[in-house]
């Protein structure tokens, strides 16, 4: 069995509002994408890395250059998250076995190290249904769905991460067979849907998604500390 990674980095990063996706933005002197990539080429258990990019991206040849081993960019992003993912295992078809595992991870998570990759691999590389890091609900969870707000018990609730881990042939199945790609904010939840159950495995919080200006300098202090989960 191999695993490989597949990064979706087609996204306009609308809520950074930058002028220029977020996954360019650069941290610690270093654009968001590389830093990414980075912990995928230092980990010894990844055979392959791909980068879903949009068909127009004027900035990842700088970034990703093709003499950088290890590392393939596919200019094959869709219009939702999901998109961009399902047409890259589309183009990779003929590059991955069924069985072989796909590591999902989002380019706007930089703060992901190897170790990280090494305990999603050691916990649930042989798992059928995959799994996914995330992390335990740490505060009181409120609702306001029924129209008065109402307290939610937070025991047994997480918070999705990436990379999110699935045999190749379950997830290209799961992401052709969705129903709305707008729903589908991420894979697992497309699994699910035809009833698997992946494992969580406890994440670490510099695995953050940079979403928001806010996020950047959080993101850029984790990355200066030398943390091997
Ligand atoms: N993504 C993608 N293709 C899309 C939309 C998103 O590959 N059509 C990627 C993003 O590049 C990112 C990851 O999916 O690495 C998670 O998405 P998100 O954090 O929402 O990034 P953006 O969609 O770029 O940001 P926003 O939603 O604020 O526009
Ligand atoms: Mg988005």
């Amino acid at each position: 069995m191999k695993y490989f990674a597949l990064i979706p980095a087609a996204g306009v990063g609308a809520r950074m509002a930058v002028g220029y996706p977020k996954q360019y933005l650069p941290l610690l002197g270093r654009p968001m994408l590389r830093h990414t990539v980075e912990a995928f080429l230092r980990s010894p258990l990844i055979e392959h890395t791909y980068v879903v990019v949009s068909a127009g991206d004027a900035y990842v040849a700088d970034v990703l250059p093709d003499d950088l081993e290890g590392v393939t960019v596919l200019r094959c992003g869709g219009a939702t998250r999901m998109e961009s993912i399902r047409n890259g295992l589309r183009l990779l078809a003929e590059a991955i076995g069924a069985q072989d595992r796909v590591l999902v991870h989002d380019a706007a998570r930089p703060g992901l190290t190897p170790a990280m990759i090494g305990k999603l691999v050691a916990e649930a590389g042989a798992e059928a249904a995959g799994g996914l890091l995330a992390l335990p609900v740490v505060d009181t969870v409120k609702s306001t769905r029924g129209g008065s707000v109402a307290t939610t018990p937070r025991d047994g609730l997480w918070l999705a991460q990436t990379p999110q881990m699935f045999p190749c042939a379950l997830l290209r199945r799961a992401l052709e067979e969705a129903p709305d790609p707008d729903a589908i904010t991420d894979d697992a939840s497309a699994v699910e849907l035809l009833g698997y159950s992946p494992r969580l495995v406890e994440g670490h919080p510099r695995n953050l998604k940079v979403t928001l200006p806010a996020d950047v300098r959080i993101a850029e202090m984790y990355l200066s500390m030398d943390i091997t989960q």
